[in-house]
């Protein structure tokens, strides 16, 4: 059976607890986890929260591989390793830029480059406030290519009590647009 694999990278947009609380719930649906972060992720990350010891932070999972930025030559590289996609969260909107240009001068955005051409699962969540033409168009280039855009913006309507609430509500449509049930939100029945 083919191991179910996902790479998840964070970059440098503020909202770190999106991809810890991301990867917190996704280290139970698949048999590995590539991670990524940029060095300006690795800087918010500690401002925000107070380390950048992205294992440590997700509670020392045996599946989750943290991959060096700037290799290269790592598996999720080539097409011809088999993974279901990616999510980017946050997604910085230099890296969305990148992607869109397909620039892939490292290692977040040749894999997302990958997704892309393999048509596998891209999730972004992108976070900026305002947002430029050029962001805009960018994100749309990324839409009409196949990449699905989730931005970093929870909604109120479940009544959040807490920033977990919030969060959660973000981290819900990660696992619903992979396809994997969730209880953090419930659906809108009305
Ligand atoms: C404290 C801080 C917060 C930032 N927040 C954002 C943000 O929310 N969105 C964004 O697009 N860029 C943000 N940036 C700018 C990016 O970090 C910067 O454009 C960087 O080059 C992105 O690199 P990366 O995509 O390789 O991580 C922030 C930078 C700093 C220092």
């Amino acid at each position: 059976m083919t191991p179910k694999r996902l790479v998840v990278a964070i970059t440098g947009a503020s909202g770190s607890v999106y991809a810890i609380s991301a990867l917190r719930h996704l280290v139970s649906h698949y048999h590995q986890i590539y991670v990524i972060a940029s060095d300006n992720a690795r800087g918010i990350m500690r401002d925000e929260l107070g380390s950048d010891d992205i294992p440590a932070l997700v509670g020392m999972p045996d599946n989750l591989t943290m991959l060096d930025n700037s290799d290269l030559a790592a598996p999720p590289s080539s097409g011809s390793h088999q993974y279901d996609g990616m999510v980017i969260v946050p997604c910085s909107m230099g890296t969305v830029g990148r992607v869109a240009a397909g620039v892939s001068q490292d290692l977040i955005s040749r894999v997302a480059d990958v997704c892309l051409k393999e048509k596998r699962k891209l999730i972004l969540v992108p976070r900026e406030a305002p947002l430029s033409v050029i962001h805009l168009e960018n994100l749309l280039e990324l839409a009409q290519a196949g990449a699905t855009v989730i931005p970093a913006s929870p909604p109120f309507y479940h009544k959040p009590k807490s920033i977990d609430d919030l969060v959660s509500a973000i981290t819900a449509r990660i696992l619903s647009q992979l396809g994997i049930e969730q209880d953090l939100m419930q659906e809108w029945n009305g």
